[in-house]
């Protein structure tokens, strides 16, 4: 194997087609799920905002092979504040435990201060990863499975559509990696988005309006078993709990953050499931 600190770092706006090859097989097709890169992250073929960090082996037999790499997606928080969204961190299976994650991580550190961001932000179900790179945890998500605890008594009509829409650049959010389709339910005061996995499980991952009407679209339009990804403290849960649906919920990623200039962010507001990398 070469040697770790002959490998090569390249940094480039958009994500060129060998990091691609790596993210699809060790996050989709290792794991026998996945639609298309862009359909899970519309986003991803922007070279605007959209920057990606490689590791080369230069020495690969057949020339250079991508080992690992990471993607960061610069967002505005407000008016002042840009951060950079990090995700999709991989190292191949046989350089790991090598370091390389934590010297992808100090590339996007060098990365996020060259383009003057405030904050590294990120979602893991792995927070070691990124705890030695001064990451720090500042939110924790949940995932809830529900259950309907009676039959509901609201008839309303609605509309549902799939979504995302064909042309995939509705608003820059795709589906969740776990899934393989989507739909968009309306009516006049409520919208929601759920998404269907490959084995037929619906979740819950987005909702536009007043928790009342969310809920009585939720209750005349879901199946009686639900999952749904949901951030603390939501007012969606006791709204549902109120009309006796039994939520379940368990601790699922956390969010990090690395902040690169002061004064820190501190104050981050929620950011939506589908909008994180
Ligand atoms: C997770 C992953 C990126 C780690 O890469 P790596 O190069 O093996 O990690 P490193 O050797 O740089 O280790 C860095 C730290 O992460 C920790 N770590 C490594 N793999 C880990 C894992 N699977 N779970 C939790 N912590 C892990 C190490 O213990 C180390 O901690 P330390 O600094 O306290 O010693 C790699 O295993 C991978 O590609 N996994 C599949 C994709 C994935 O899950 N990505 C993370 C998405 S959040």
């Amino acid at each position: 194997m070469t040697d770790p600190s002959s490998l090569k770092v390249v940094v480039t706006s958009g994500v060129p087609a060998p990091a691609r090859e790596l993210l699809w097989e060790v996050f989709f097709a290792s794991r026998g799920r996945g639609v298309s890169l862009p359909a899970h992250f519309p986003w991803i073929d922007s070279t605007d905002n959209v920057f990606c960090i490689s590791l080369l082996d230069a020495h690969f037999p057949k020339g250079e092979k991508v080992i690992g790499a990471l993607v960061i997606k610069t967002v505005d928080v407000s008016m002042h504040q840009q951060v950079g969204f990090v995700g999709l961190v991989c190292v191949a299976e046989d350089w790991r435990g090598k370091n390389q994650s934590s010297r992808l991580l100090l590339e996007a550190t060098k990365l996020g201060q060259n383009l003057h961001l405030h904050a590294l932000v990120l979602w893991t179900q792995k927070p070691n990863v990124y705890i030695g790179q001064d990451f720090v945890i500042d939110g924790q998500d949940f995932f809830g499975c529900a259950l309907r605890g009676k039959k509901s008594i609201i008839t309303m009509a609605f509309t549902s559509e799939g979504w995302p829409d064909s042309t995939g650049i509705q608003n820059q959010q795709g589906l969740p990696p776990f899934s393989i389709g989507g739909r968009l339910i309306s009516t006049e005061h409520a919208k929601v988005v759920i998404v269907e996995s490959l084995d037929g499980d619906v979740t819950l991952v987005k909702w536009i309006g007043r928790k009342e009407d969310v809920a009585d679209l939720v209750e005349c339009a879901l199946p009686d078993k639900w999952g749904v990804n949901i951030s603390e403290g939501d007012a969606l849960v006791e709204e549902l709990r109120k009309r006796q649906f039994k939520i379940d919920l368990m601790p699922a990623a956390v969010r990090m953050v690395k902040n690169l200039k002061k004064p820190s962010i501190t104050l981050l507001n929620t950011i939506e499931f589908l909008d994180r990398v």
